[in-house]
C-alpha cells in the first residue's frame, strides 16, 4: 500500500528529531519540501463544504464531516487537530474562521515549521534583541522578521530557537488552516511553556518592538476536532 504524504512526514520527524544533534540545513529543507506537497485533503481536511452531501443529516457546521472528512470553511472557532505528539517532536494543525486571531506567542528553544494549507493568513514575527525578566514576566525588546500575508499554496516556513521570527502572531483573513511541526513539543515539565506577549512599536525604530509577557488572553478559545487523515503507523504500532 502507497505510504500517505503524512506517514512521509512522520518518518521523516522521527528520523531528523529524534537524533541528539542540532539538524542540518539539508534536514530542514528535506522536511519544508514534504511540508510544501503536503494539502488540506491529505490531514482529513476539505476547505470547503461539499455541494450536495450525501450525509444532509450532519449536525452544526465546523465539525461536519463531509465524506469523512472535516470541513474547513465551517469552522467557526480557532481548532486544534492534534495528529501526533512524542517527546521528540508534535505535528497539528489549526483551523482558523475569518477573522480568528493567535495573539504573540513563543516556542522557546524549539524549531517550528508552518505551512498555510489554504486560506489566506497574515503572520508577523519576532526575534528576540535583548531580554530580561523584570518581576518574572519577560520583557525586552524584539526586531521584526515577519510581517506578510500569506496565501496558500505557498511555501512552508521554518523558525528556530533564536531566528526565524521565534514569537509569532496568527491572523486569519479568510479561513484558513495551518500545519505545524514542533520540535521539541511545548512542555511545562520540561521548561517549554507557551508564553503570550503584546508588543509595543517604537516610532522612533521602524521595525522593532518592546515586547511585554502578558495572561493567557481571556477571550483566546481553542477548541479541539478529531484527526480524521489517514493512520499513521508510529515505532510504538511495531513493537
Ligand atoms: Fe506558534
Amino acid at each position: 500500500m502507497e505510504r500517505s504524504k503524512i506517514q512521509g512526514l512522520y518518518d521523516a520527524c522521527n528520523i531528523i528529531f529524534s537524533q541528539k544533534e542540532v539538524p542540518t540545513f539539508q534536514e530542514i529543507q528535506w522536511l519544508r519540501n514534504l511540508l510544501d506537497t503536503i494539502e488540506a485533503i491529505d490531514v482529513g481536511i476539505h476547505e470547503f463544504n461539499i455541494q450536495g452531501s450525501p450525509f444532509p443529516w450532519l449536525p452544526k457546521p465546523g465539525l461536519d464531516c463531509c465524506k469523512g472528512l472535516i470541513c474547513g470553511q465551517g469552522v467557526s472557532e480557532i481548532t486544534y487537530i492534534h495528529i501526533h505528539e512524542c517527546n521528540n517532536f508534535s505535528i497539528g494543525v489549526f483551523c482558523f474562521p475569518a477573522g480568528g486571531v493567535l495573539p504573540l506567542h513563543d516556542h522557546p528553544g524549539m524549531t517550528v515549521l508552518s505551512k498555510v494549507l489554504y486560506g489566506s493568513m497574515y503572520i508577523k514575527a519576532y526575534d528576540w534583541v535583548k531580554m530580561e525578566n523584570s518581576n518574572c514576566r519577560a520583557l525586552g525588546l524584539v526586531g521584526k522578521v515577519v510581517d506578510d500575508i500569506f496565501d496558500a499554496p505557498c511555501e512552508a516556513s521554518v523558525l528556530f530557537p533564536r531566528s526565524g521570527g521565534n514569537i509569532h502572531s496568527f491572523t486569519a483573513l479568510t479561513p484558513c488552516a495551518i500545519l505545524d511541526v514542533l520540535s521539541p513539543p511545548y512542555s511545562e515539565e520540561f521548561g517549554r511553556p507557551s508564553t503570550y506577549f503584546s508588543d509595543i512599536p517604537i516610532p522612533a525604530l521602524p521595525g522593532y518592538a518592546i515586547l511585554e509577557e502578558k495572561d493567557l488572553p481571556e477571550d483566546l478559545t481553542v477548541a479541539g476536532a478529531p484527526y480524521l487523515g489517514p493512520r499513521i503507523v508510529t515505532g510504538l504500532d511495531l513493537c
